[in-house]
């Protein structure tokens, strides 16, 4: 008989991971609450024109990409953004700006299984609309922040870089946007020598090549320095020093705000989605060399998809990532304990006093759970030890005809027989 397995690139998630992977889901949503983000749920399909349109030829090419029953082409989403943006272009179209959206679910990408890269992962997504200043950016960087905070990273770093540093490059050499995409791609993957071939290839002369090799290696954690130095690399390339200043206000915005988070500046910084159009950045751990989120501004996507002008700039964490990354600094997951009671009654005939208590419990908010397996009292016990359920409640005939149960804290092993009508008290009165 054919055993059946996930597809590769696809997990199951038994209960401690599946608990990690909400505790980062909840924590992202109280982030977004913080900052005013409304949740809004999209499809997990949607036409493949638009998850394809801007998204890179990286994430273009690993679509699950189908035909459906009625021909159209759709595809599962890669990423959230594109589905925003028809949303704003759309169905939100007079929603009052700034607009500010959340959203997280699940992500497909044909990607190569390997370790943090799943062919089915999940994101939690914030989207600021209808803002092209710093301040939308450094609020985006600090949501980032926040976010690793929350979870308690001992250490991380935000890369960051501006798209607008190497495309103004390009652009005032007269390179078009199809052949730039191309280039950035490469750059992307850390193809430098390929990308500068390209950009031989396309004519440009030396004075490119220079700029794009001093770029290229313009990195660090000193932001005043390097910045800097990036804007003495550009200086005859007027767009690319106005991305510089633009940088540099963001960057100081975030400082003199008082979010202070390790920054590694890297003015050759580029990323596989073509929309970009601004700031761009990605959210690392020293122990790993994969981000665990990324993000950026996207000032033309919402009118490539019939809306009104619309600048914007988001961010999506990795949750699958964060999770990750939360083991490797064994940082630990703050989840709320709440006691367990499990009810036990030590014959047949006691199974509806057990359903009936165990309802009594569970309105009253208490966490119960019922013996459904007809053990004896003893196997019972052990299983409710085994689990670290906090009190078990054993209903016996002598005890009940007195309306009392025995109720035993499983910890201290101790018990005591206690009146029904007092049962709640005594469990939510206690400390232990
Ligand atoms: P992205 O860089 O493609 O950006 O993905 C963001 C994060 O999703 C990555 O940093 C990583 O943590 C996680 N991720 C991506 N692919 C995988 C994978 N195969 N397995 C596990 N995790 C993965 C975006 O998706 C943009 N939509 C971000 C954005 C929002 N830009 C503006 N707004």
């Amino acid at each position: 008989m054919t055993t059946f397995r996930p597809l590769r690139g696809m997990r199951d998630f038994l209960p401690k991971h599946a608990e990690r992977i909400r505790y980062v889901e909840q924590v992202s949503r109280e982030v977004a609450q913080l900052y005013g983000y409304k949740e809004v749920i999209t499809p997990v399909m949607e036409r493949y024109e638009l998850l394809a349109a801007k998204s890179g030829e990286e994430i273009r090419e690993r679509m699950y990409a189908f035909e459906d029953m009625g021909g159209r082409r759709v595809a599962l989403r890669p990423e959230f953004t594109a589905s925003i943006a028809r949303l704003v272009a759309t169905k939100m179209k007079n929603a009052p700006k700034p607009l500010k959206l959340f959203c997280v679910g699940s992500l497909y990408r044909y990607d190569e299984p390997q370790y943090g890269r799943f062919r089915e992962f999940w994101q939690s997504d914030y989207e600021l609309l209808g803002s092209s200043r710093p301040e939308a950016d450094a609020e985006i960087l600090a949501i980032t922040n926040d976010l690793m905070r929350r979870l308690g990273f001992r250490s991380y770093y935000i890369k960051i870089g501006h798209t607008g540093i190497l495309r103004g490059i390009l652009s005032e050499e007269g390179i078009i946007e199809e052949q730039q995409n191309r280039i950035m791609q490469l750059l992307d993957k850390k193809r430098w020598e390929e990308a500068l071939t390209v950009v031989r290839g396309l004519g440009a002369p030396q004075r490119c090549i220079t700029a794009l090799k001093r770029i290229l290696k313009t990195r660090g954690n000193d932001t005043s320095r390097v910045l800097k130095g990036a804007k003495e690399s550009v200086q005859n390339y007027e767009s690319s020093v106005a991305a510089v200043e633009n940088l540099q206000e963001i960057i100081q915005l975030t400082r003199e705000g008082g979010t202070a988070f390790e920054t590694l500046i890297e003015a050759g910084f580029a990323r596989g989605l073509e929309y970009y159009t601004g700031m761009i950045f990605e959210a690392y751990v020293p122990e790993m060399d994969i981000a665990l989120g990324g993000g950026g501004r996207y000032d033309k996507l919402i009118e490539l998809f019939g809306g009104e002008p619309t600048p914007a700039v988001g961010v999506a964490p990795g949750i699958d990532r964060l999770v990750l990354a939360m083991k490797k600094q064994r940082v630990p997951v703050k989840i709320r304990r709440e006691k367990r009671v499990m009810v036990i009654p030590v014959d047949e005939e006691l199974k509806t006093k057990a359903f009936e208590l165990s309802t009594m419990l569970r309105r009253a908010g208490i966490p119960t759970e019922v013996e459904v397996m007809g053990r004896t009292v003893s196997k019972a016990l052990s299983d409710a030890d085994r689990r670290a359920v906090a009190y078990a409640i054993v209903i016996g005939p002598e005890e009940l005809k007195e309306g009392k149960v025995v109720l035993r804290n499983m910890e201290k092993r101790e018990q005591r027989v206690v009146e029904i009508k007092n049962l709640l008290e005594e469990i939510l009165g206690s400390t232990s």
